[in-house]
């Protein structure tokens, strides 16, 4: 720690992460920033974190850092966002936490994943049947938008017609998690956590009538054991859905798109849909990540590549840039549908918090890529995708296609 490059001596990056032009180019900044200054320091004293080795540690090592929940939630304005905020276990340190945690991890048992292969299955075909009709469309409506929200709506037994409120409340919360998020926004959000909030939990005061096998119900029938209150599991239940749904939907989207891109690799997998769609879907997560930011918060002093970083510190850590480092992955900047250690990728992020569902996602991906080339083919763009407005949340809002069939 001695030899560190302490906080007065460190260039200072003058950038701000929030505004559009950084959002705009964030893979080629971060991209620069891995090979020339992994740990940036910016004007408001907060941290950008690019390598692999870094990042890693960060969220891994419980001692030293820590999610920054005062932090988090002192940006949301009183009401139903801020609870949400306080209420769910993405935002949360121990003990919290892991009250949290073992509750919802009873959810994500194999077993329980397993059974949803055939439901996976189903959806998939019935979307490509109705996308096979026209031959053209918008793959986001069409397919990675409905396919994950069908799957979610039926972990939680809620009705997939009322898929309306959902798909608006959540980008709307995730638009308020957002690194540039403003006024306007947070407004918006909270108003539809209060939407999300009465919805679930009526369907919660009717489902402990007559519990079933969903993870709704599941949540009920644990609270005592778990020490969760209703309020917790009805927050519980919107956590999963939001985390369950729009990240979904950008790996299948952005996997596609970086396939359309890299013709040589969609046609590697086309040639072999069932053996290597699974091990194509970790290759999309690295490569163009769901989440491109995660933030920390270091509990004292700690050293990053030779950097002093003090205590209270905020982190940015760049999924984005750890996924292209050249310390981990031969030829980062390469997709490549066969690469061995794709799996070493951080998007599902790593330690406490690591992806509860990623189970779940892997499945979905790898269904999804397998079945779409085994009854599609010559995807071509017939305009240009629009990318979402965020840092944090990467993905496409439309991704126009034109397609035929086998
Ligand atoms: C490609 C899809 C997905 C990606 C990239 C993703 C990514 C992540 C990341 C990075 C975190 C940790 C956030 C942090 O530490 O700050 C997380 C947490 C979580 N995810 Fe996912 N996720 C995906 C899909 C899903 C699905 C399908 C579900 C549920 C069905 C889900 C449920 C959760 C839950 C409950 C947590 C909280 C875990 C905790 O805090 O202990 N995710 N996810």
């Amino acid at each position: 720690m001695s030899e560190a490059v302490r906080p007065e001596d460190q260039p200072v990056l003058d950038v701000d992460p929030a505004s559009e032009a950084f959002r705009h180019n964030a893979m080629p900044i971060f991209q620069r920033l891995l090979r020339e200054q992994p740990v940036a320091r910016l004007p408001d004293g907060r941290y950008l974190i690019c390598s692999h080795q870094d990042v890693s540690t960060a969220l891994s090592d419980h001692d030293n850092y820590r999610r920054p929940t005062e932090w988090s939630n002192a940006r949301k304005p009183e009401g139903p966002f801020r609870e949400f905020g306080l209420n769910n276990m993405i935002g949360m340190n121990p003990p919290d936490h892991t009250r949290f945690r073992k509750a919802i991890m009873r959810a994500f048992a194999p077993q329980r994943v397993a059974a949803l292969e055939a439901l996976i299955a189903d959806v998939t075909d019935e979307l490509i049947d109705g996308m096979q009709e026209t031959g053209r469309g918008d793959f986001i409506e069409d397919f990675a938008l409905p396919l994950p929200i069908t799957v979610i709506c039926a972990m939680l037994d809620i009705p997939v017609e009322d898929r309306g409120l959902f798909s608006s409340g959540t980008a709307a919360m995730l638009a308020g998690l957002e690194i540039s998020t403003n006024r306007e926004e947070l407004e918006r959000a909270s108003a539809a956590a209060g939407e999300l909030y009465t919805y679930l939990h009526d369907i919660a005061r009717k489902r402990e009538r007559s519990l079933g096998d969903d993870l709704i119900s599941l949540l009920i029938q644990h609270e005592k054991a778990d020490n969760l209150s209703r309020d917790e599991v009805v927050w519980a239940a919107i956590t999963l859905l939001i985390a369950g749904h729009e990240t979904t939907t950008h790996l299948i989207g952005n996997g596609l798109l970086a396939l359309i891109r890299n013709p040589e690799e969609m046609a590697r997998l086309a040639a072999d849909p069932a053996g290597l769609a699974e091990g194509a879907t970790e290759e999309f997560l690295r490569y163009d990540p769901t989440l491109y930011v995660l933030f920390r918060q270091a509990v004292q002093d700690v050293e990053m590549s030779g950097v002093l970083v003090p205590k209270d510190s905020l982190l940015i850590l760049s999924i984005a840039a750890a996924n292209r480092d050249p310390a981990v992955f031969e030829d980062p900047d390469r997709l490549d549908v066969t690469r061995a250690n794709a799996r070493q990728h951080l998007t599902f992020a790593a330690g406490r918090h690591l992806c509860a569902g990623h189970a779940v996602a892997r499945l979905e991906g790898r269904i999804a890529f397998q079945k779409l080339l085994e009854r599609l083919q010559g995807f071509e763009l017939t305009a240009e995708p629009v990318p979402r407005n965020g840092l944090m949340f990467k993905g496409y809002l439309s991704i126009p296609i034109s397609f035929g069939s086998h």
